[in-house]
This record gives structure tokens, sequence and C-alpha cells, in this order.
């Protein structure tokens, strides 16, 4: 189950007569363009490595012409790599014979391009069940299946009418509903969406993402679009000129981008609806002290010690029981305040409402409970300062 689906290393793409020489020349530090510019090659992909688990939605991201179709045409062996290799579930595809091949994609491996490419003679119920005709599955078996997968993405009056008939959107998912019908162990979408506009394009990630719900596939997803990606993506690897700079859930890249090129894709990007209150917490902003019936004055003193205003009190198992303030100090029997817990999940925007309700930080909590961090007004004007810019 936690094996990875598709395992990448060291992956690279030189289009040109002496790929060789171009790596030589990668591997002593030089660009993309030094490589264009000195021996006219051009470098696809550089150097890549990363895994893609069972179940997750990897997205590719990056520039137009930062590599990332040849990346995928590298794991689905429609371009033979120049160096590195592709494992799919732990199988190395530059073993598997010709012959296979063809199976091994049909079957293994299904495509969804921009240009959906449906046959206008044909019914949206028989282009839906194309991949499975090809696979040599009878009528009556197809047809079934396709119809499946045309009441997922919501087609199922429309299944014999003529893609012509159909808006764009609807035409896009008849592409859709064809890679799902062959049930593939790994999904491929290359732009899949890019050509539609914003609202067509946001539901076709939401009939992706009810889909991903009820039935987890390894997806591997291209997009230029970072939206797009952080919508969908379990991970997101970041591409430039060839290379990987950057792999990470969206709240990671979000929280810590690699360098500017990355950084430059947020800009006009509301970032902060992504974040969570695990993003802007604390971990050592608040001291802490054990817990004890009644609680000992004189250890409140010296946990506050100094300049802090509050202390969380945390029992044994590190579950949090509440706060003491500094006006309690002076008192021979603190009193322990009660406050609710924020957990660690939880939205920024449901954080900023209850951060700025609340004179003391709040106590940021694990799904188990166990205490993780504080948050409070400046974690949080920092963050949108930050993160919305001029949104504000
Ligand atoms: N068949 C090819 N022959 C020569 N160069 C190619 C070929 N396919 C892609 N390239 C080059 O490889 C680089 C990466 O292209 P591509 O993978 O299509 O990028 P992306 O999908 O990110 O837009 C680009 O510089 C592109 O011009
Ligand atoms: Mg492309």
């Amino acid at each position: 189950m936690n094996s990875p689906k598709v395992v990448v290393e060291g992956l690279c793409k030189v289009f040109g007569t002496n790929p060789k020489q171009a790596l030589n020349m990668l591997a002593g530090g030089a660009t993309k363009e030094d490589v264009f510019a000195q021996t006219g090659q051009i470098v696809g992909v550089h150097n890549v490595s990363f895994e893609v688990k069972e179940g997750e939605i990897f997205v590719l991201m990056g520039l137009s012409g930062s590599g990332k179709s040849t990346l995928i045409r590298l794991i689905n062996r429609l371009v033979e790599p120049s160096a590195g290799k592709v494992l799919i579930d732990g199988r190395d595809v530059a073993a598997v014979p010709r012959a296979e091949l063809t199976a091994l994609r049909r079957k293994d491996m299904s495509m969804v391009f921009q240009s959906f490419a449906l046959m206008p003679q044909r019914t949206v119920l028989s282009n839906a069940a194309f991949g499975l005709e090809v696979a040599g599955v009878s009528r009556k078996e197809r047809e079934r299946r396709a119809m499946t997968v045309l009441e997922q993405v919501g087609l199922a009056p429309f299944a014999e009418k003529l893609p012509a008939q159909l808006s764009g959107g609807m035409q896009q998912r008849v592409g859709l509903a064809r890679a799902l019908a062959v049930n593939p162990s790994l999904m491929i979408m290359d732009e899949a969406f890019s050509a539609l506009d914003p609202l067509k394009r946001k539901e076709m990630q939401n009939v992706l993402l009810d889909l991903q719900r009820e039935q987890q596939r390894t997806i591997l997803f291209v997009s230029h679009d970072l939206e797009e990606a952080m919508r969908i993506g379990t991970r997101i690897a970041i591409m430039e000129g060839g290379k990987v700079v950057q792999v990470g859930t969206p709240q990671q890249i979000i929280t810590n981008p690699a360098d500017d090129y990355v950084r430059a894709f947020f800009e006009g990007i509301d970032t902060s609806r992504y974040l969570t209150a695990g993003d802007l917490m604390q971990t050592d902003a608040v001291p802490l002290m054990q817990h004890s019936q009644p609680l000992d004055a004189s250890s409140v003193a010296a946990t506050l010690n100094g300049s802090a205003d509050y202390a969380f009190v945390l029992d044994g198992e590190r579950r949090f029981r509440g706060f003491v303030c500094r006006d309690a100090m002076g008192s021979a029997s603190p009193q322990l305040n009660h406050i609710e817990c924020i957990r660690r999940t939880t939205p920024l925007d449901d954080v900023v409402e209850r951060v700025v309700a609340s004179r003391a930080p709040l106590p940021v909590v694990e799904a188990d409970g166990s205490y993780c961090g504080s948050v409070n007004k400046t974690n949080v004007l920092n963050v949108l300062t930050r993160h919305r810019g001029s949104h504000v």
C-alpha cells in the first residue's frame, strides 16, 4: 500500500544528436541555455528524481517549456530517456518489452490530454468506451462500464449524443470518462483542463476531486496553473528549465518557496486560503507547565518568569488543560482558565475569527488532542500581509 506507484531516478532527456556530450556539460554545471548555445541540443528534462505515492494526485507544475510533457512521456515511455530510470510498481519500465509496453500503457496508464480527440461520428457512449474497445472488451461489457463512468462525470443523459452536440467542457468530460473507463492504476493528465474557461475548469477539478474521494487513484497531473495545482494536488513538483526545483504539499510550498521562480507563481494569488493553523503557529511562543491539582503558585511564577503574559498548562500526555495569566502570579491559588483549542488543520479564515475574538494566544492541537503550538494576533497579521499582499 505504501510502496510508491512511480519512482523516477536521475531522469534526463536531451533532444539532439549527442546527448552524452550534453549530459557531461550539465554534470559540469552548464545550464540548458549553455547547452543549446554551444551544441544546439535541447535539454528537455535534467536529473529529475521523485516518487509518486499510491493514491495521491501528484502535480507537475511549471512554465511552458519547463519539461512537464517530456517528463510524463518519459514515464510512459513515449520518449526514451538519455539517462536515469523509471519504475512503475517497482518494475523498471526500460525492461518492459515493446510488445508489452502497449498493453501496459493501455491498461495501467491512461492519458488525458488537452486536446481530447473525440471521434465526431461516434456517440458519447461509444467514445467513452473506446479505450475498452481497443483493449478487446466485449461490446456489452464495455458499454456497461462506459455508462458507469458517464454517470460519475454527470453525462449519462447525453450518452447517445454526438460530441458536436456537447459544449467544450462536456466534451472534455467525455475524454475524462474514456480514461476512467479503462480503470487504470495510474492516470496521466497533461494540461487536461487548461483549454477550458475558468468556470468549466473549476467544475472539472471538482469532478476529479469527487471521483478521487470515492476511488483513490494515483494521478499524475500536469498544469501550468498554480491555483489548479494547489486545489487538486496532494503534492506538487515545480519544474524550471527541465529540473524539478521543489517538491512538497501546497502548504509546504506556500510557506517555504524554494526560490524566486517559485515565489513568482504566487504573485496575484491569495495563497493564504490554503494555509491552516499548523502553518502559522509558533511552537515556543508560550511557556508550558505541567498540570497539578491545585496549581502550584511557585511553578506558575517560575514559568511566567520574564515577560510572558500567559502560560499553557498540559497534562502528562501533553493534552491541553488550560492557561494561566500573569495577573494570577501574586495569588496563592492561581486559577486555571479554560479556552477552546484549535485543530492544527483548521483553515486560516476560521483561525482568524477565533484569534481576533480572543485576548490570549490560542492553543493548537493535533487530532489526538496533544498540544503542538500557539497562534496569536501577530502570527495572523504576519501571514495575511505576507500572503494576501495587496488583497488585504
Ligand atoms: N521532440 C522534441 N524535439 C526537440 N525539442 C523538444 C521536443 N519536445 C520537447 N522539446 C523541448 O523540450 C523542452 C521541454 O518541453 P515540454 O516538455 O513540452 O515542456 P512543457 O510541457 O513544460 O511545456 C522545451 O524546450 C521544448 O522545446
Ligand atoms: Mg506540455
